[in-house]
């Protein structure tokens, strides 16, 4: 939202006065004195008018270790959610960015910038996500192959991008992907009759899930979202 239009919305100034205010440096946007009546003002830009402050939001950006059992949800009748984990004093205008399946353990990104979490999950941006996957039959390179050139979803006519499977063992793999369709990894899998036992997410873009133990919960590091601001 612009400035001018912002102080007629919060303070008993109108948008005529703003320019007035601006050039009496009684508005500071972030600290610092405001330049123009078109400077943007975000949910997170602190406003403050003569000393008092209009606007103090602050962003938060938390990873989580999502256990198996607990749904991708703010709320849930019947089990336990992610959110039901989070002790944080902003918990309540969390939203996820980028569910994962109730049987599905790992990295779960929350926040309150609705921006950030769109702009994570563009499909252009096409940020990988890393799996790790156990599966009933045994992989082998064909799998490497085909997932590589794309497999093929009827239900929506479309072909997957390609992904990176590396083979770790008989039974299991790590598996990068650049997009998040419903139940991908287990369909990509579904394509070979192979059931995939377990599925943990242990990274999205720069974030890795590393140390943190299931349940637990930490700030996404300056040096993790500045790597997914460049991206
Ligand atoms: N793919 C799946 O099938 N399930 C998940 O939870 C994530 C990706």
């Amino acid at each position: 939202m612009r400035l001018d239009r912002f102080l007629s919305q919060n303070s008993d100034f109108s948008m005529s006065d703003t320019r007035l205010l601006i050039a009496q440096q009684r508005v500071l946007l972030d600290g610092a004195a405001a330049q123009s009546i078109q400077q943007a003002v975000t949910r997170f830009t602190r406003v403050e008018l003569d000393g008092v402050c209009l606007q103090d939001v602050q962003p938060v950006y938390l990873a989580l270790n999502k256990p198996r059992g607990v749904v991708s949800a703010t709320k849930d009748g019947k089990y336990p959610t992610v959110l039901d984990l989070v002790r944080h004093p902003r918990k309540d205008e969390l939203h996820i960015a980028g569910r994962l399946d109730f049987n599905t353990t790992g990295l779960i990104l929350l926040t309150n910038d609705g921006a950030w979490s769109r702009r994570i999950s563009l499909p252009e941006r096409q940020l990988p996500k890393t799996y790790e996957v156990s599966v009933s039959r045994p992989l082998n390179e064909g799998y490497v192959a085909a997932f590589r050139a794309g497999i093929f979803f009827a239900y929506e006519g479309v072909t997957t991008l390609p992904a990176r499977l590396e083979l770790l063992s008989a039974y299991t793999a790590r598996l990068t992907l650049v997009e998040g369709k419903y139940h991908q990894v287990k369909r990509m899998f579904g394509y070979f009759q192979n059931k995939v036992l377990s599925l943990h997410r242990v990274s999205v873009g720069p974030v890795a899930l590393g140390t943190l133990e299931p349940g637990s919960i930490r700030p996404v590091g300056a040096g993790e979202l500045a790597a997914i601001s460049r991206l």
